[in-house]
């Protein structure tokens, strides 16, 4: 293989001219990629020999490339522009497997495409959700997540709390995600993978962002993320309605609504809240979730620290704000190893599998599952004005 030459400014002038070739090849556009070969890494080398030969050496996509005499001549009408060359030589190979992973990775990338808006995704996309705060999203959201993976399906996370993130600690996830050329990879605890900003920040840094850095952050959670084929996707999102909410329902708009609330909240104001939401940006709420129900006592008896009836609430009033039926998945009790296990990064479902939260859990991750994906079939990126 031949030495490419630097094109460093203030360098003899064989560089100059090195640099005035590479400026000719970004009119050289790909046939089948429509793009410059320069942006594509297809350019592998460009010498200028004693005598004033120019030799260029192309990189074509694969063996036996049909536009591969169309590319030479390209390459080669271009670099005769540059003046004070005495000939010119064109040269092509095709790429190695690796330059071609490279290749389209950076195609992939240019589009930004999420993958899970193509259409033929199978994946499900649940945005768990709440009216307000403290509800237990995260642990639901993480155990749900266990639960599923548990049950042999392919599941991912996003922390879509960027302010709160929680993720990582309640998966016991420390380490950084490994980058491959321009993809994240996702690191993995319980069998989920797992993307979370709380993975970049510093022990003891908060993330001050505003709403359009966080859009750009859940945008990037799910395009510039190796998430492989999931079955799954859950998103862990802050409490309310806000700025994310409805970023996730731009950028994944075939997430389905999952809410979240406890026996005692007012059921106007959750359904007020998250049903306005779902009609504005046009996402199905699969269903509500009931959390912190009964705290079974040691004698066996349940104490309904919280009252009772908040989820049958909740869901008949978002039916009404939302013209479908909205089901209670399950209520999940008020259990002190819940925490315990969000605490130690380990979900219950993991750690104690058979318990009664833990089954309750189970059963609302497989009635999830189970619901049959909406009728709408794929929906296009929508703009909430
Ligand atoms: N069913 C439960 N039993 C006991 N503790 C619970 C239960 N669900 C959640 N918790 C605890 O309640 C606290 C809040 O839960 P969590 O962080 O999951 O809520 P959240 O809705 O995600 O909160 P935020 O709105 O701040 O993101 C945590 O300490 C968690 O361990
Ligand atoms: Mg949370």
């Amino acid at each position: 293989m031949s030495t490419t030459e630097q094109s460093t400014p203030g360098q003899a002038a064989g560089d100059e001219r090195v640099a005035q070739i590479h400026e000719a090849l970004n009119g050289v556009i790909d046939p089948e990629i429509h793009r410059p070969i320069t942006e594509l890494g297809m350019v592998d080398s460009v010498t200028i020999d004693e005598a004033g030969t120019a030799k260029v050496h192309v990189l074509v996509t694969i063996e036996g490339c049909p536009m591969r005499d169309r590319i030479e001549r390209e390459t080669a009408e271009a670099t005769a522009t540059v003046p004070g060359l005495a000939r010119v030589e064109v040269s092509t190979s095709a790429m190695t497997e690796e330059q071609r992973t490279a290749l389209t990775t950076r195609l992939r990338q240019g589009r930004r495409q999420i993958p899970f808006n193509q259409p033929g995704s199978l994946t499900r996309i649940f945005a768990i959700s709440s009216g307000k705060g403290g509800v237990g999203k995260s642990t639901v959201t993480a155990n749900l997540a266990a639960a599923m993976a548990a049950d042999g399906l392919r599941v991912g996370v996003i922390d879509a709390d960027i302010h709160g993130f929680s993720m990582p600690g309640m998966f016991g996830i420390t380490e950084q995600p490994t980058k491959v050329s321009d993809l994240l990879m996702p690191p993995e605890a319980h069998g989920v993978a797992v993307m979370s900003i709380g993975m970049f920040v510093p022990e003891g840094q908060a993330v001050v962002w505003r709403g359009p850095k966080m859009h750009r952050a859940i945008e990037q959670f799910a395009s510039d993320v190796f998430w492989g084929d999931l079955d799954v996707l859950l998103l862990d999102l802050p409490p309310g309605t806000g700025d994310v909410a409805i970023s996730v329902a731009q950028l994944l708009p075939s997430a389905q609504m999952v809410v979240v609330t406890t026996p005692q909240q007012s059921a106007s104001s959750v359904a007020e809240r998250v049903g306005s939401l779902s009609t504005s940006t046009e996402q199905e709420i699969a269903g509500v979730i009931e959390n912190m129900s009964g705290l079974t006592l040691p004698d066996g008896t349940v104490m309904d620290v919280f009252g009772t009836g908040g989820g049958d609430r909740v869901a008949a009033t978002l039916a009404d704000a939302v013209g479908h039926e909205v089901p209670v998945l399950g209520r999940v009790g008020l259990d002190p190893s819940l925490r315990e296990g969000a605490d130690q990064g380990v979900p219950l479902v993991v750690s104690a599998p058979d318990s009664p939260t833990a089954m309750a859990l189970k059963g609302v991750a497989r009635a999830l599952v189970r619901k049959p994906r909406g009728l709408g079939g794929m929906k296009l990126p929508l703009s909430v004005a």
